[in-house]
């Protein structure tokens, strides 16, 4: 059986549809693969919760390691590496993890780290990318999801999402329209990475 970890930091709405989907489409029949842990950096992310009302929890590990509690943001990775590795992941999923990577966690899951951006990447690096592709006057945005290279937001595109920005959008508006295709790209593009 091959292994997913999932980080996050919050919601967590995108980790709960990549967990539903892999109980719907019985990922671990289909595709030999589980989401064997939910790792949060954060105690109160609402995404712990949702896990341990919506699933059976004896069967995603879930960890809190809280970098508050880390000196540097060095000492922080390496920690997180090391539980991350109890898992033997095949794949680690940043969704919606609000940390800033250092170069060892980066080489170390080389090739088997993705991340889920809010923009049609290369456009709008960073953060705030709904406001700032309103002010853009772009007349679609979208989300994609990357392969993680050193480089912030810059790896391999593995899918796109498109929406279109509606007159008069605010951020929050078109932020929940990005999020509701996140939730069927992330998935498919996990489940893609396994495919033969
Ligand atoms: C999503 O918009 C994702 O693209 C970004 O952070 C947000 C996380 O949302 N990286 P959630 O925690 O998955 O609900």
């Amino acid at each position: 059986m091959k292994n997913i970890v999932i980080l996050i930091s919050g919601t967590g709405s995108n980790m709960a549809a990549i967990v539903q989907a892999a109980e719907k489409d019985s990922w671990e029949k289909s595709l030999g693969v589980r989401v064997a842990a939910v790792i949060s950096n954060k105690q109160n992310a609402s995404g712990l919760s949702w896990l341990h009302a919506n699933t059976n929890s004896s069967k995603i590990h879930t960890e809190v390691l809280e970098h508050t509690q880390f000196a540097t943001r060095e000492a922080f990775d390496a920690a997180l590496m090391s539980r991350i590795d109890e898992h033997a992941p095949d794949l680690v999923v940043l969704a919606g993890f609000m940390r800033i990577l250092t170069p060892a966690f980066v080489t170390h899951y080389a090739g088997r780290l993705i991340n889920i951006h809010p923009s049609l990447l290369p456009a709008f690096a960073g953060l705030n990318t709904h406001q700032r592709a309103i002010d853009a006057g772009c007349k679609f945005a979208g989300a994609t999801v990357h392969q993680v290279t050193s480089e912030l937001d810059h790896g391999q595109i593995l899918a796109q999402a498109v929406v279109p920005v509606l007159q008069g959008d605010t951020a929050e508006a078109l932020a929940a329209r990005v999020l509701t295709q996140e939730h069927l790209i992330y998935p498919a593009a996990v489940a893609a990475f396994f495919k033969p």
